[in-house]
């Protein structure tokens, strides 16, 4: 198949900036769906899985996936993905609709039409007046408030089959609307959250935890002391590593340790400020934060508003990024209480603009936890959970490569069987050792496709060392 970006469902706009960011999962994943939304289903489906090679995890991405699959009537393979992603508390509403689809076609009305139900619960939007006709009496009685009312049933055109990311827009590259991110535009009104968790709850990180202290807790506390020594208070710290590795949650747990408030912002919340025409709303977010004071801003996976900027420039929307930078510096010159962290799994992408000094000016590793480290965060996710005695050195031993996210995973999968155990046996039984032994090794670690990418940037696009800690983790010389 040739390449799918030389596709002409591509916008041009789009396809140059891929040219120059070609490992830009964000854009892939917009470019994807773009493509999707225009009946293009096998070249979006290379490029879903080209954005899931770049980031496995990327739930919008799988979902695309299985409805470029399912549009092209590989229903088995898109029941795969999306049987998997409807199993977890809260499923992303298009995945259910998806599911309720798929559940239709192999003859299963009572699954589609309970899928359908959640969907449309969960998301009012997604209402479909002609999948409803087809689930008809399987539906569960309840109006409907959402459905159009003028819409008679029996004379209704039926919508052609409808798209599986909203509504079918037109290729308008100025105008490009990112995928995923459910939160609303305007975040304006936000109240920050009370995070009550501090320093104490996370398993090691103790240098990451020693910079922020230093960096921004300490001046807020003692400004005095810092101006005594003529030290520039100001500036936010980056934190870039592996996924699942505690960048988000110490982010929280800073705000918990000093007992400000926490705002996180998602990329795609910026982004959406962006499109939705306002560079007002990110001017009230940081107001928003000051107001707050002391307050924690957080701005998770920053690295695709970097990355974006090539695209971004074309559409006019540099003024974005010059906006953010600008708040940024207000931060920092003032003072005000505010914090400034953020997080990402690719500082590759991240504009230079924002290391200067008073912006990003820390930016610092956040490895998998060593052996030490895994040994806290076991004991810190057991707590309050009927455990018996454990070993929990010889645990971590075993978990080498292990992120926290991972031994979350394993404690979740150990909990599940003992569940089940207890199901059977109709007593409940204390996790022991052996339980959690037997999850890990059924859990692979996920950090290593990460170091993967890490390591050629760290290797060839290694600007004035920046990268020299992974380097050092993977115990390789320069
Ligand atoms: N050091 C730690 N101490 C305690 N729990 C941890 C630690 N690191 C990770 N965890 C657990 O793993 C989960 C995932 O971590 P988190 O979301 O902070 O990772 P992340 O580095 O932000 O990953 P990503 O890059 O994918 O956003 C946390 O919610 C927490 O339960
Ligand atoms: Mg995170």
């Amino acid at each position: 198949m040739p390449d799918p970006l030389d596709s002409p469902l591509v916008p041009p706009a789009l396809r140059d900036a891929l040219h120059l960011a070609p490992d830009n999962a964000p854009l892939l994943l917009h470019v994807a769906e773009t493509v999707l939304r225009s009946g293009g289903f096998a070249e979006a489906e290379a490029l879903f899985k080209r954005v899931l090679a770049l980031d496995a995890r990327n739930a919008a991405a799988k979902l695309g996936l299985a409805a470029a699959f399912f549009q092209q009537g590989k229903h088995g393979a898109a029941h795969v993905i999306v049987e998997d992603m409807v199993k977890g508390d809260e499923p992303l509403p298009r995945a259910l609709l998806l599911h309720a689809r798929l559940a239709l076609h192999a003859g299963e009305p009572r699954l589609a039409a309970r899928q359908y139900a959640r969907a449309r619960e969960a998301d009012a939007k997604l209402a479909d007046p002609a999948l409803e006709k087809e689930l008809g009496a399987h539906l569960p009685k309840r109006p409907a408030p959402q459905l159009p009312k003028s819409l008679p049933p029996t004379t209704a055109p039926a919508p052609e089959e409808p798209p599986l990311f909203g509504q079918t827009e037109s290729d308008d590259a100025t105008r490009q609307r990112l995928p995923a991110g459910d939160l609303p535009a305007d975040l304006s009104g936000a109240e920050p959250e009370r995070p009550t968790t501090t320093f104490a709850d996370v398993g090691g990180m103790e240098p990451v935890k020693e910079e922020v202290r230093m960096k921004i807790i300490l001046p807020l506390q003692q400004p005095d002391l810092f101006k005594a020594y003529g030290k520039k208070i100001g500036g936010g710290i980056l934190m870039y590593g592996p996924p699942g590795c505690g960048k988000t949650y110490l982010a929280r747990a800073t705000a918990g340790e000093v007992n400000a408030g926490f705002l996180s912002v998602g990329i795609s919340d910026v982004l959406d400020m962006w499109i939705g025409q306002s560079e007002k709303n990110l001017h009230s977010l940081f107001e928003q934060a000051r107001s707050h004071r002391p307050c924690v801003l957080f701005f998770d996976e920053v690295d695709a508003l970097g990355a974006n900027r090539s695209d971004m420039l074309k559409s006019g929307g540099r003024q974005i990024i010059n906006q953010f930078l600008s708040e940024l510096d207000g931060v920092a010159t003032s003072n005000e209480g505010v914090l400034v962290l953020a997080a990402t799994n690719a500082p590759w992408h991240l504009d230079p603009a924002f290391r200067r000094p008073g912006r990003f000016d820390r930016i610092l590793f956040v490895p998998p936890p060593d052996q030490a480290a895994r040994a806290s965060i076991l004991r810190l996710l057991l707590k309050g959970k009927p455990v018996a005695e454990i070993d929990f050195d010889a645990l971590a031993k075993k978990t080498e490569g292990f992120s926290g996210a991972d031994l979350k995973a394993v404690i979740d999968v150990a909990v599940e069987a003992k569940l089940r155990e207890a199901m059977r046996a109709g007593s409940l039984q204390p996790l022991a050792g052996r339980d959690l032994l037997d999850a890990v090794k059924r859990h692979k670690p996920t950090v290593s496709d990460w170091f993967q990418t890490a390591k050629n940037h760290a290797l060839y696009a290694n600007q004035s060392g920046l990268y020299d800690d992974i380097l050092a983790y993977m115990k390789i010389s320069k």
